[in-house]
């Protein structure tokens, strides 16, 4: 028996990418390829790029010049280049960079195997089409090792929304759903392997519209309440959603679903009607502000995230007062805040940009009123009991860590506690990015 060749995979960008990186080290199993954590021993590295903001491609190249070394001691090693730089610029990093031996965009992974064993020793292989099929549907052979508590699954890919700011509609393509016999199967599969959470991911997940069983058409919601039967199946989760795509049954679902977790990534992107229209994102500061009101009304608990972009081009300080005074009518439990990117290619990079300077200080403010929403939010769980999956164990001896329904990561003494367990918990003290508590 020869020994098994070792992979390393980095992973850049969203969770879709996560649970890409584990599917292509599952399918590179088949090929004789096991993980390993570390670069230097790899027979193969590869990487797991995203390109939604700046610098994507010169992070992938600097990354690259850290393995030339290795690539010159072991002639053997193939690099490979996957994700969604890949997609946009794998011929031109296959051009620039002549250690990288093969690239595959988004929808190819299940070729994996086959560009692997066709590169190497000067011969490339490249992949970048969209094909029509799922490729989950060649990527599903694999071991039935156990999993952790908590897991992704991709249920629907690519974008037809084009925001002006976007790469993800030319990176991931178009729409696509997964039809729901495959994403139950897979979660079934999930569940008989340990796993107690399941987060279905999309990056525009709510537009989900995949064949149902019955062989009509199924939303997110039909979707969820479907795996609300899966036994074993605790916690349901989804991300990342649209406000457009927020449907009269998954808001519903939210209220009457007891294994849909309260907590919603809801992106807004600016508190600015004339910033919104100019990105392209076809809803209003208001609109935005009423479905809130809805999904508040539905599930009163429920903890809302969300996504912003500061120094859009044209943005003024009055335009980006209005995404403070939003942020200030929602009270947010956690978000993600960007400076405006130019990104090639979409219709915003030709437009009047905003001073590099005035972005950061609108950054700076704006992500200072989060962390004091989130920070307040999080303080207001102490003397509250709340449910607990326990993932690891801590730091300390018998302490375990595990997250709240509503993704607070909380740090409990539970000797007898195992990882998978759901336990209620009071919490006691709220940290900086971490509550404490006591089994109850
Ligand atoms: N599909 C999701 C988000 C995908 S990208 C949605 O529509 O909300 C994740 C986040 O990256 C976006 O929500 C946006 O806030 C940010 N982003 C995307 N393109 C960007 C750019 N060019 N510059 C800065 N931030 C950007
Ligand atoms: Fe990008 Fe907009 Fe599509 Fe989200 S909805 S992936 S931000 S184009
Ligand atoms: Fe990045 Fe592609 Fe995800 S650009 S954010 S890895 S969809």
């Amino acid at each position: 028996m020869t020994a098994p060749k070792k992979l390393f995979i980095k992973t850049y960008g969203c969770q879709m990418n996560v649970y890409d990186s584990e599917r292509m080290a599952e399918a590179m199993g088949g090929a004789g390829y096991i993980e390993t954590d570390t670069p230097d021993d790899a027979d193969m590295i590869l990487l797991n790029t995203c390109h939604i903001r700046e610098k994507a491609a010169e992070k992938i190249y600097s990354e690259l010049g850290r393995y030339k070394h290795l690539k010159a001691e072991k002639p053997d090693l193939k690099i490979g280049v996957a994700g969604c730089v890949a997609q946009a610029e794998g011929a031109e990093i296959m051009r620039r960079q002549p250690m990288v031996d093969l690239v595959v965009g988004p929808q190819s992974y299940h070729r994996l195997p086959e560009l692997e064993a066709q590169a190497g020793h000067g011969k490339k292989a490249i992949d970048t089409d969209f094909p029509e099929d799922d490729k989950f549907e060649h990527l599903t052979a694999r071991p039935k090792a156990k999993r952790a508590p908590a897991a992704f699954l991709t249920v629907q890919e690519g974008c037809d929304k084009f925001c002006a700011f976007c790469v993800v509609p030319y990176t991931r393509g178009a729409e696509v759903s997964r039809p729901a016999a495959r994403i139950l199967d897979e979660a079934r599969d999930l569940v008989e392997r340990g796993v107690r959470e399941i987060t279905l991911l999309g990056q525009n997940v709510n537009a989900y519209h995949g064949a149902g069983i019955d062989g009509g058409e199924w939303s997110l919601a039909q979707l969820i309440w479907e795996l609300d039967k899966v036994d074993g199946l605790e916690r349901i989760r989804f991300t990342t959603s649209h406000p457009n795509d927020m449907s009269d049954d998954l808001i519903e679902a939210h209220g009457t679903c007891s294994k849909l977790m309260p907590y919603l990534h809801l992106p807004v992107q600016s508190g600015s009607n004339k910033i919104l229209k100019r990105m392209n994102r076809s809803h209003d500061a208001d609109s935005y502000l009423r479905l809130i009101e809805r999904i508040r009304a539905a599930r009163p608990d429920i903890l809302l995230s969300g996504d912003f972009i500061v120094g859009f081009p044209e943005e003024t300080e009055e335009d980006f007062q209005d995404t403070m005074d939003l942020i200030r009518a929602v009270n947010y439990g956690q978000a993600f805040s960007f400076k405006y990117s130019t990104r090639p290619g979409t219709p915003a990079a030709e437009r009047d940009q905003v001073d590099e300077n005035v972005k950061s200080d609108r950054l700076q403010r704006l992500q200072a009123l989060i962390s004091e929403q989130q920070q307040s939010i999080q303080d207001s769980m102490v003397g509250r009991d709340v449910s607990v999956l326990f993932e690891r164990s801590g730091r300390f001896e018998g302490q375990m860590v595990g997250k709240s329904e509503y993704l607070h990561a909380v740090h409990v003494k539970a000797d007898g506690v195992q990882a998978g367990d759901i336990r209620r918990v009071r919490i006691t003290k709220s940290n900086r990015n971490s509550l404490d508590g006591d089994l109850v």
